[in-house]
């Protein structure tokens, strides 16, 4: 087969307030190519290349949040999360593809929404929800908790990648089960799941008064077994397969209170909707 080599096709992108110059190709309709700026609506996500077309857009779009179930809400960070069925809402959806493949290379996005969840991250305020990033689930994917995760550009590196990581565990956990996020990871998705892992493990360690297994850990996070070692690893501990525990050295308790870990907007049980059932 032939190997494509798609050129970064958009030059700039306009969503609420913020100006953003995408990082990679993204198959908006082929006449986007030219445009200066991309128009994004920043509540229904649809794309314009006429100013004019999109002022009467924002004059009429009466979305203010997306499209589906508010699940979560923390009214002192002003953060919400929402539900949103690939099934239900095709059209936001794909258009939720479509923004987040301008910045992620790797992947060959499904725009067959179908079989998703997407869980989108927003703040709110007098005028509505506005996203900052989301993630994407295969509904009857037993092993997967996460297929895609996006922060936009304008958010990154303030803990909201965290957040959507650590959100996906919690409904792992939720329903019982531990997960492990797609794979291939970009660059950027697998240092920040080697940071969420190192942190939520360590805790977990610092906790238990003795020995811990595998298994317990992966109980106790929602982070899989696999994902567990290779961690323990990466922190500089040895567990074989078949070796039940784990002995907390003073060493590591030393380590972890060294690099303690900027706990930004972190998920409170309280704050989930009550009616709503992962
Ligand atoms: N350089 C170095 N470390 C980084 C990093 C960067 N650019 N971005 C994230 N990290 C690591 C850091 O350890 C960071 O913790 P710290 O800020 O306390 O040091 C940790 O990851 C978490 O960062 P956070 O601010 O919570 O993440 P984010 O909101 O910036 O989102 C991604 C992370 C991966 C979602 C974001 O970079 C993104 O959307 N990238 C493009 C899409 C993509 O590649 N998605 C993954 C596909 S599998
Ligand atoms: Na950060």
């Amino acid at each position: 087969k032939p190997i494509k080599i798609r050129v970064k096709n958009i030059k700039e992108i306009q969503i609420g307030e913020d100006l953003i110059e995408p990082w990679y190709f993204s198959p908006y309709p082929e006449e986007f190519n030219d445009a200066a700026v991309v128009y994004i609506c920043e509540f229904c996500l649809s794309y314009y290349i006429s100013e004019l077309q999109f002022r009467r857009h924002k004059k009429k779009c009466n979305l203010f949040h997306p499209p589906g179930n508010q699940i979560y809400k923390d009214e002192i960070e002003n953060l919400a999360m929402f539900e949103v069925n690939g099934e239900r809402q095709p059209t936001y959806c794909q258009s939720l593809c479509l923004l987040s493949k301008l910045f992620l290379d790797h992947k060959l996005l499904a725009y067959d929404t179908l079989p998703f969840l997407f869980y989108i991250l927003c703040y709110y305020n007098e005028v509505g929800y506005c996203i900052i990033g989301y993630f994407s689930k295969e509904k009857y994917n037993m092993e997967n908790n996460l297929a895609c995760i996006l922060t936009l550009p304008q958010h990154q590196r303030k803990g909201y990648g965290r957040f959507l990581i650590a959100f996906s565990y919690t409904i792992s956990k939720m329903q019982g089960k531990v997960g492990t996020p797609e794979k291939p990871l970009s660059d950027l998705g697998l240092l920040s799941y080697q940071q969420y892992w190192m942190e939520a493990i360590t805790e977990v360690l610092l906790k238990a008064n003795e020995e811990i297994s595998v298994d317990e850990i992966a109980y106790q996070t929602g982070i899989d077994q696999k994902d567990v070692q290779y961690t323990l690893h990466l922190i500089g501990i040895c567990v074989y397969l078949g070796q039940p525990c784990i002995r907390i050295s003073n060493g590591l308790i030393e380590m972890v209170k060294g690099s303690k870990a900027k706990k930004r907007c972190t998920i409170k049980n309280d704050y989930f909707d009550k009616q709503w059932v992962p």
